[in-house]
C-alpha cells in the first residue's frame, strides 16, 4: 500500500511529582541499603505522588506540556490514547484527560494496558489510525502511579518503581516525511507469572465466593531479569536490521528505565557509546509506561538529546509485553 499517510511527532512533554524518596529513606521501611539498591538497579531515588495527587494529575500536566509544544490546539485533537495501568479510574483514564484538558469536542478516548511498554503500544495504534487517514491529531498520555500499587513491605519490588507521566502529540506529516521509521510490538502471555497485579473484586453474595488476592504488584525480579536480558538486546538489534539500519544510523538509545544493567546489555549488543544512551533511572526509578517519554522529553530539555536526530526506543513490561520504535526527533518537539 502506498497511500498510507506519514506521521509527524509534533510534541512531547512530561511531568513528575515533587516528592522524592531516596534509597536511604527506604531503610526506614525495611532492611536495605543505598549501596545494595544502586549497584543492582542504578536507582538512587524516585518521585512519588503524595496526598490526593494521582496519575490523572500527572497525565494532565504532561499532556498540556506536549500539546503546547506541538502547536496544535486542544480542540483539534481527534483522539486520546491513555497508556496506563493506574486504576484510579478504570472507566477510562483517556476520558479523564479529555475532561481535564477542557476539550468540548466529543472524540474517542480510551486506555491501553500494556504496562511499561504502553507508550510504544500507544504510538503503534496512533500510527495506524493516522496512516489510514481515519484521524489526524492524536494525543498519547502515558501515566502511572506505581507507588499506590506497591507492597511497601516487599523490598524486592518497592525499591524499583516511581511515579510519572509522559505525553506525545502525533499528527499527519504534511511534508511527507514519516517520523516513525519503524515500530513493532510483541507479547507473550505465557510469562504472565513474572509480574502480576490482580483486581479480583468480589462475587455476588448469592453465589460461591471467589478467591481474593491483594491488589499489589507481585514480581519475580530474577525471572524478569533473565527473561528480558535474553530477549531484549537481540530484539532491538533485529528491529534495526529489519529496518535496513545499523546502530551507526541512530543518535540515541532511549530505553525503558527498569534496571541499568538491562539498559547496558542493550547498549552493548548495539555497540553504542554511553553518550548515546539516555538514562534517568538514577532519579526516577521505573515509572512504567511513562519512563520512555520522560527520558525523551527530559533528555531534550536538559540538552542531552539534540533534535534533528534519530532515536531507537525500546521497552518491556508485565504481560509480558515488549516493543521498539525507530523515530525521527524533529526540531521543536520539545
Ligand atoms: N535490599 C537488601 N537485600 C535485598 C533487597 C533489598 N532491597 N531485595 C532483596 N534482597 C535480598 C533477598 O532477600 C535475597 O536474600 P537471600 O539471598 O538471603 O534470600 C538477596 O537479596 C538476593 O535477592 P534477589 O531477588 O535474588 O536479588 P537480585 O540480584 O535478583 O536483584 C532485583 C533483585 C529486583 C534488583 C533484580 O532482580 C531486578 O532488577 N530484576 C528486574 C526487575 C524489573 O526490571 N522489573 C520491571 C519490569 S518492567
Amino acid at each position: 500500500m502506498t497511500n498510507l499517510k506519514p506521521i509527524r511527532i509534533a510534541g512531547v512533554g512530561y511531568s513528575i511529582p515533587d516528592t522524592v524518596i531516596t534509597n536511604d529513606d527506604l531503610t526506614k521501611l525495611y532492611e536495605t541499603s543505598d549501596e545494595w539498591i544502586y549497584t543492582r538497579t542504578g536507582i538512587k531515588e524516585r518521585r512519588i505522588v503524595s496526598g490526593n495527587e494521582d496519575a490523572i494529575d500527572l497525565g494532565e500536566k504532561a499532556a498540556r506540556n506536549a500539546i503546547e509544544k506541538s502547536g496544535i490546539a486542544p480542540e483539534d485533537i481527534d483522539m486520546i490514547i491513555a497508556a496506563s495501568t493506574a486504576p484510579i479510574e478504570l472507566y477510562s483514564m483517556g476520558c479523564q484527560i479529555h475532561k481535564r484538558l477542557g476539550i468540548k469536542k466529543q472524540i474517542p478516548a480510551f486506555d491501553i494496558a500494556a504496562a511499561c511498554t504502553g507508550l510504544i503500544y500507544g504510538l503503534s495504534i496512533a500510527k495506524s489510525f493516522i496512516a489510514s487517514g481515519m484521524y489526524k491529531n492524536i494525543l498519547i498520555v502515558a501515566t502511572d502511579n506505581n507507588s499506590k500499587l506497591l507492597d511497601w513491605t516487599d523490598r524486592g519490588t518497592s525499591i524499583l518503581f516511581g511515579d510519572g507521566a509522559g505525553a506525545m502529540v502525533v499528527t499527519e506529516a504534511e511534508d511527507g516525511i514519516d517520523d516513525i521509521i519503524s515500530i513493532d510490538i510483541k507479547s507473550d502471555g505465557n510469562y504472565d507469572h513474572l509480574i502480576s497485579l490482580r483486581f479480583d473484586g468480589e462475587n455476588c453474595p448469592l453465589v460461591k465466593p471467589n478467591d481474593i488476592h491483594d491488589s499489589k504488584i507481585h514480581m519475580n525480579g530474577k525471572g524478569v531479569y533473565a527473561f528480558v536480558a535474553k530477549i531484549l538486546p537481540k530484539y532491538v538489534e533485529e528491529l534495526l536490521q529489519n529496518s535496513g539500519m545499523t546502530s551507526d544510523d541512530i543518535d540515541y538509545l532511549i530505553p525503558h528505565q527498569a534496571n541499568i544493567r538491562i539498559i547496558q546489555a542493550v547498549q552493548e549488543r548495539l555497540g553504542m557509546p554511553e553518550e548515546k544512551v539516555v538514562t534517568n533511572i538514577k532519579y526516577y526509578g521505573n515509572t512504567s509506561a511513562a519512563s520512555i517519554p520522560i527520558a525523551l522529553a527530559e533528555g531534550v530539555e536538559k540538552g542531552n538529546v539534540k533534535l534533528g536526530s534519530t532515536a531507537i526506543l525500546c521497552g518491556f513490561g508485565a504481560g509480558m509485553t515488549w516493543g521498539g520504535a525507530i523515530i525521527r526527533l524533529r526540531e521543536g518537539i520539545c
